[in-house]
Parts: structure tokens; C-alpha cells; sequence
């Protein structure tokens, strides 16, 4: 369990817990995924977010991928059933996105959410991929949130985190990286294909005021193998502080 603290938390989403799934490329590991199912039916949270990568390719057919989503979600729905909001990854088609929607999960497409608690609320912001296909507009994302207000921005790759802290996030979540997915001994990746500080290449971690996390992810893509390198799926539990702010 990853802890988010923050001064801007609102006192109605103190304890709010939120499961990751990321990089789940589904239709390379089956087994993978009925792994994920099996987790996620004994877990207890607020809210689900997806943040990317759901087809094993960068091209190709979309109806497999859209087959083990649609259990994947359905899966989280039958624990949930409340509307999971996800973002696309550089393996994704914006032809996936009536039917992820259709199954439970709104795409945010540089675009945000409320969502509210009694009198409180925070907001849930999404970008399109910024890795490869460079469809982000993290300023879109944000306009309309409130300056004061506590807010998460769900990124399919961490690399644009000086943008997203500059933006006002208090909190970045991605994946991308699959934290090297082939790593030497010790969990070292050889590489994490994106732009990013080693640091920042898998669990949690601080930019000036926001706090992020780089989901390892679920699956893998290129080859159906970690090393090294277990997969994971994640839960954040949101604490409100009346001092610091931190993570960890
Ligand atoms: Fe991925």
C-alpha cells in the first residue's frame, strides 16, 4: 500500500483508497491476468483507475485486448460498481474507447472529473499518451480545477511530471516504464524506455510538491517474461495532514 499525504487533502476523502492497474497488455499473458482477476477480487477501495497499455501490440487487432478488459473490468465492477476512469497508452487505439466506456471505464481524454464526498471533493484529471503519439494537453486536463483543490492526474508515462507538478497536481500516477520488466539482480533495469530520472522509474516518488508513483505495471510487452522484476497491481490509500506534505 502506497501512502499519498497531503495538507490539500479534503477531510471527507481521509483514508480514500484507490486500486492502479497498469500496463496490462492482456491478451499477451492470460495467466497474468487471471492473476490480476484473483487479486483484485479480495481487495477493498474507493475508486479504480487504469493507466494504460491494455493491448499487447502497438498495432494490430483491437478485439482480444477489448475480450480481457471486459473481464478485467467487469472483475472490478463485481467488487466496485462504480465507474473506473483510465487513460490510453502508447499500445492504445482511441478505437478502444466506445467500448472500454460501454464496459465501466471512462476514458479521460485531457479531461477531468469530480468527485464528491458530503461536502468535499477532489478531482481526477487524465491525459492521452504523451510518450509516443504526443496527444497530451496536460493545461485542458487542469482548466476548470480549482487552485486550492486536491487533485490526481493519471498519466499513462510519468516523463511529463515537471509539466503536471507545474500544472498544480498534488499527485501523478503512471506506468509506462513496466520498471524495466528485464532487470538485473537487485531489480536494476536495463532499460525504462522513457525520458525519466532513474528514481523515478518505478514506485513512489517526490517532485517539488507532488507526489508520484510509476506503476511496474501487470503484464509485459514485447516478450511474455519479467525478470527481476515482479509485476505488480497497487492500491494508494489518500491521508489528510494538517502539516507536510510527503508520500511514502
Ligand atoms: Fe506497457
Amino acid at each position: 500500500m502506497n501512502h499519498v499525504v497531503s495538507t490539500q487533502l479534503p477531510a471527507g476523502f481521509d483514508r480514500f483508497t484507490i486500486l492502479q492497474l497498469s500496463d496490462l497488455h492482456v491478451d499477451m499473458s492470460p495467466l497474468a491476468m487471471q492473476s490480476v482477476i484473483d487479486l483484485v477480487k479480495d481487495l477493498n477501495f474507493d475508486l479504480c483507475v487504469i493507466t494504460g497499455d491494455y493491448r499487447a501490440q502497438t498495432f494490430g487487432a483491437i478485439r482480444p485486448c477489448l475480450a480481457g478488459m471486459a473481464q478485467i473490468i467487469a472483475c472490478v465492477r463485481e467488487v466496485l460498481e462504480e465507474t473506473l476512469y483510465g487513460v490510453l497508452g502508447n499500445h492504445d487505439s482511441i478505437r478502444m474507447v466506445p467500448d472500454l466506456e460501454r464496459m465501466g471505464a471512462a476514458m479521460l481524454l485531457n479531461e477531468h472529473v469530480v468527485l464528491k464526498r458530503g461536502g468535499d471533493a477532489i478531482y481526477i484529471a487524465g491525459i492521452d499518451d504523451a510518450h509516443f503519439y504526443r496527444v497530451d494537453n496536460i493545461e485542458k486536463a487542469a482548466e476548470g480545477i480549482p487552485e486550492d483543490a486536491f487533485s490526481i492526474l493519471l498519466s499513462h508515462t510519468p516523463e511529463i511530471f515537471q509539466q503536471a507538478a507545474h500544472a498544480g497536481f498534488d499527485v501523478l500516477l503512471g506506468g509506462h516504464t513496466h520498471g524495466g520488466q528485464i532487470c538485473l539482480p537487485g531489480g536494476i533495469p536495463i532499460t525504462l524506455d522513457s525520458d525519466l530520472p532513474r528514481a523515478f522509474g518505478s514506485g513512489a516518488w517526490k517532485y517539488h510538491n507532488m507526489a508520484g508513483y510509476t506503476s511496474v505495471g501487470a503484464g509485459s510487452c514485447i516478450v511474455p517474461v519479467r525478470f527481476n522484476c515482479p509485476p505488480e497491481i497497487t492500491l494508494h490509500q489518500l491521508r489528510r495532514s494538517e502539516a507536510t506534505t510527503s508520500t511514502g
